[in-house]
């Protein structure tokens, strides 16, 4: 089934690999040392992530637990730096690797965030070795393989698949104001407009890091113009001067009528918690806040329901978490051995059903997984593939950065014509649009 969904896929990935090509640098990376087995007996192993939330936590911390179990000498050393899908971590990592001080593993979106970051830029030990001495090439669907891959060399290990476009709510506040969730914009707004009349906040979002508009934003294109057009948006297909996207930067503006004031100063869960707690309805937010929602104790399909967000029934956004081996990692070894526990069946099965994704591999346990994961395998399996823009799939670093620096002027004046300028020059800036 998941072998179905990706070779659906394929199209959308090879071309952001082609793209991937097309706009690396000339300059090939250098050949990496031989590789070797890791052979693991004392030291430490820094990991370097932004998983602090509830969920993400605890996925990580399940991963921990079956390496300790393996390398009870190994000191884990969590270097974590909070703010969501990397807002902080990623200039910190940045940092420590131009000063080559990596750590031993560190957190990375498949495609072009690792591609285009670290790859063609020469950080990275390649880890098709890894791969081939643990039999995972037939393990993982090509799809994935492909967007892990440069110049003939896999580049990280993927712990997961993670679906952006989900609309998450507060089943008793629905029930008590007779609402069913909405499927179209339509829906949506009368929805939003019942509940604002009832004194309950219809969306809440936390974007204190403003990855969080761009990600609601991702999800209404998607829900404005369908999955072809959208992926038009990476490759130089569709013009981000058209109509769609003055149309779905219309309705991103007329949502925010519908969400707290004090967005701003919020983060993406503490935005989940405002939904949990029934002081706001629904909340826009990638899978992660399955795992969040799970972390305070709350169950899918009891407390809280789920359904793709406006517009995008049939499409998965999706993105998937990857570690990979810089160069000079200070524990290789250990490095290498916790790449190949994040890879295997075992690892994903740990992390996966409290992270609130799916499993990379294509030999997850279904068993293990809740009523909503079980879902989105369904919906991975059968569903139009979508790349993430905010998670680093679908665009390089730089044309992520531009947009997001065009989002924090638009949820502050709400100007569709000045955003929309900004973000058609932000694709010619790329390389992609002419
Ligand atoms: C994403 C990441 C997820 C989750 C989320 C919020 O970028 O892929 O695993 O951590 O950020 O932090």
């Amino acid at each position: 089934m998941v072998r179905k969904a990706w070779t659906l896929a394929m199209t959308v990935l090879l071309v952001v690999s082609l793209l991937v090509a097309a706009c690396g640098p000339t300059e090939e990376p250098t050949a990496a040392p031989a590789p070797t087995a890791a052979e693991p007996v004392a030291g430490e192993l820094e990991i370097f992530s932004w998983w602090t939330a509830g969920g993400e936590a605890d996925g990580l911390n399940a991963m921990y637990g079956i390496y300790s179990g393996l390398y009870p000498d190994v000191e884990i050393i969590n270097a974590t730096v909070a703010g969501g899908a990397g807002s902080q971590a990623k200039a910190v990592l940045a940092t420590r690797m131009q000063a080559n001080d990596p750590p031993d593993s560190f957190q990375v979106h498949a495609g072009h965030e690792l591609i285009d970051s670290w790859v063609v830029a020469d950080k990275m030990e390649p880890v098709t070795f890894i791969f081939e001495e643990n039999d995972w090439l037939d393990a993982y669907p090509p799809g994935v393989i492909d967007i892990l891959s440069y110049d003939g060399e896999i580049w990280s290990v993927p712990v997961n698949i993670h679906r952006s476009n989900v609309l998450w709510y507060n089943k008793g506040v629905f029930a008590d104001n007779g609402l069913e969730a909405p499927g179209t914009f339509e829906e949506f707004f009368a929805v939003a407009e019942a509940l604002q009349g009832a004194g309950v906040t219809p969306l809440a979002l936390g974007d204190n890091g403003i990855w969080t508009s761009v990600h609601l934003f991702e999800s209404v294109l998607l829900g404005v113009m369908g999955p072809e057009a959208y992926g038009g948006l990476w490759t130089g297909e569709t013009d981000w001067s058209g109509a769609e996207v003055t149309e779905a930067l219309e309705t991103f503006a007329q949502m925010m009528d519908y969400v707290n004031e004090d967005h701003a100063a919020l983060s993406w869960d503490q935005a989940a918690q405002l939904v949990a707690d029934g002081d706001a309805a629904m909340t826009i937010m990638g899978d992660w806040a399955e795992g969040y929602f799970k972390s305070i104790g709350l169950t899918p399909d009891v407390e809280f329901g789920y359904v793709p967000s406006p517009g995008t029934a049939g499409t998965f956004i999706m993105l998937s978490d990857s570690f990979g081996l810089p160069k000079g990692a200070p524990h290789r070894d250990n490095g290498v051995a916790w790449l190949e526990v994040c890879g295997s069946k075992d690892g994903q099965d740990a992390f996966n059903p409290l992270k609130g994704s799916i499993p990379a591999r294509t030999d997850g346990d279904r068993s293990l997984y809740d009523v909503y994961l079980q879902s989105a395998m369904d919906d991975f399996a059968s569903n139009a593939i979508a790349a993430s823009l905010a998670h680093g799939a679908a665009a390089s670093e730089g044309w992520v950065t531009a947009v997001s620096d065009a989002m924090t002027l638009f949820v502050s004046d709400l100007d569709v014509a000045s955003a929309q300028a900004t973000m058609a020059q932000a694709c010619v800036d790329a390389g992609v649009c002419p």
